[in-house]
């Protein structure tokens, strides 16, 4: 029996849809917002148009929309093969999918009207967030269930990072969003002053650390080895950097608030953690890269492979960035310019968006029941798109950020600043066009993506509806065969 028909890939292939779809539409709002910061006028003074409101419609487009669903979804898919066994509970998958298309839907219609907790990463109000926690449950409720049901005995790693980013995420979202609602559109966090920064920051972090870490970790460790044909480069080495990573990941969130109202002694704690945060996440980006041994000949072929590569590359470069920033005298300069933005854009469109787009193409044919992709050339044209994109959004960011830093900190001898901020955002306005041109980059692979998935998934529905005959050749006459020799 086909695999496709044995699991349930139904509520996998509707994942994938949906996060090509807010894939291109989260991107899009991005390149907006980025043209608005070179362009101002854009905005057509309409306030949700505003580069202000724009700006959480894109992070939560991207983190939650477009990430979400493909790490829903590639879960549903990982954890039936890795147990060979059906998903549990069918119906409650489908209402985790559309609760998730809801709650993306609401959040994406209802920042730009202004409607916002105004707390970064989670900033819908408390009509959605109850409806996050709903869906949220449910989805652990079926992935537990479904390992529970699994019939192999052993839990192989990748769930367990999944395993991790449910949890996680779930505690962080149901602490970090208790508030008082005072209209239905209106709430007041119960937490005040440093605490409620402390709280926020905790959340802030530990999202990049179990959404945009975790839970792509768990992708990693399923179609690294997959794609590369290999096993494991360490197996015992995952487990090891799994457990290192979720208990030090808890403690860093207080590099977000350095030289702010918060304890210094708590701001020096968060800039240790996150020097020794650097050691699990090189292990892991170690661990992928050298399953390739012995496959790396696949780069010259395989873009699925090639995506995989390099977001590895860009994991163990935006990790090593990070505890850098981390530490306090180098935050003084990096924090507030655009430095931050580039460390931001390594992690997500390096790390988060190539593993997704690597593993998506290593999926979907197989969720499609499909031999391959329909366009290996569609795939090759949107890995170089993607990574010229990426190499310039994140280089321009880079430049500006060093640009401010020196302008903003540069004293005459009397103690009197040299610059004023208006001449450093004239310095850097050309990386806003190049990151802007990154953006259009990034964004046409993205089209191309979802043209070669829609075709690959017509393909597949053309062949199950009506199935092609395969063509019988008509014998040619120099295979008739030649009549026998009469005898004697
Ligand atoms: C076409 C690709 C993209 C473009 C053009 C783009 C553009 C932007 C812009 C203009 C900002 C605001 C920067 C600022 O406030 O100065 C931003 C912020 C952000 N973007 Fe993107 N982005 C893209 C892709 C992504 C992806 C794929 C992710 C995550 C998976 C992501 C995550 C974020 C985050 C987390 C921030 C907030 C950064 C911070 O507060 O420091 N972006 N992006
Ligand atoms: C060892 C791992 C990492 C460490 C120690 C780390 C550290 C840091 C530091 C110090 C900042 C600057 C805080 C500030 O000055 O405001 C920062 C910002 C940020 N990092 Fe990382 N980082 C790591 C990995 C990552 C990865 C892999 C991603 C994305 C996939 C990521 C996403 C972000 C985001 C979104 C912000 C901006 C938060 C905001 O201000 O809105 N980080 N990180």
């Amino acid at each position: 029996m086909p695999n496709t028909e044995y699991y349930n890939d139904k509520v996998v292939r509707q994942f994938l849809l949906a996060a090509a779809v807010w894939g291109i539409i989260g991107m899009s709002v991005g390149v907006y917002a980025a043209a608005e910061l070179m362009w101002p006028a854009l905005n057509f003074e309409i306030p949700w148009l505003t580069f202000s409101r724009l700006r959480p419609d894109h992070t939560f487009g991207v983190i939650f929309a477009f990430g979400g669903s493909a790490l829903m979804g590639t879960c549903y898919y990982v954890v039936q093969r890795t147990g060979h066994a059906r998903l549990a509970f069918k119906k409650l998958a489908a209402f985790t999918f559309w609760g998730w298309q809801l709650v993306c839907v609401l959040a994406m219609t209802t920042m730009p009207l202004g409607l916002t907790q105004s707390k970064e990463y989670a900033e819908p109000e408390w009509f959605v967030d109850i409806l996050i926690a709903v869906v949220w449950v449910s989805f652990g409720v079926v992935f537990f269930g479904s390992l529970a049901r699994r019939r192999i005995k052993h839990i192989y790693v990748a769930n367990w990072y999944y395993g991790a980013f449910i949890i996680a995420v779930g505690l962080l979202h149901i602490v970090n969003n208790l508030a008082l609602p005072v209209s239905w559109t209106k709430s007041y966090p119960i937490y005040s002053g440093v605490v409620d920064a402390m709280v926020q920051w905790w959340y802030g972090h530990n999202a990049v650390a179990f959404f945009l870490t975790a839970g792509f970790l768990g992708m990693m460790y399923y179609f690294v080895p997959r794609q590369a044909q290999q096993p494991l480069w360490s197996y015992r080495f995952s487990i090891v950097n799994f457990w290192a990573l979720i208990s030090v990941y808890m403690w860093a969130g207080a590099h977000h608030l350095m030289y702010t109202a918060l304890p210094d002694w708590v701001q020096s704690v968060g800039m240790a953690f996150s020097l020794v945060l650097l050691m699990p996440s090189w292990g892991s980006a170690a661990n992928g890269l050298l399953t390739f041994n012995g496959s790396w000949y696949k780069l010259k072929t395989d873009p699925a492979a090639k995506f995989m590569v390099m977001s590895l590359v860009f994991y163990a470069a935006s990790t090593f960035e990070g505890s850098m920033m981390a530490i306090k005298t180098v935050n003084q300069f990096t924090h507030y310019t655009d430095w931050t933005i580039a460390h931001v854009h390594s992690g997500s469109l390096g790390w988060v968006a190539m593993i997704t787009i690597g593993s998506l193409y290593a999926m979907a044919p197989r969720a499609l029941g499909r031999p391959e992709m329909y366009s290996h050339k569609g795939m090759e044209v949107h890995f170089w798109l993607h990574m010229l994109g990426t190499l310039f959004y994140v280089g321009a960011m880079w430049t500006a950020g060093g640009v401010e830093g020196h302008m903003w900190r540069a004293t005459q001898p009397d103690g009197a600043l040299t610059y004023g901020f208006l001449d450093s955002l004239i310095a850097i306005k050309p990386m806003y066009v190049i990151r802007w041109l990154g953006g259009m980059l990034i964004l046409s692979g993205m089209w191309v993506m979802a043209w070669n998935l829609w075709h690959t998934a017509a393909d597949a529905r053309a062949r199950l509806i009506k199935p092609i005959p395969v063509p019988v050749p008509e014998p040619v006459p120099h295979q008739v065969p030649a009549p026998l020799p009469a005898a004697g």
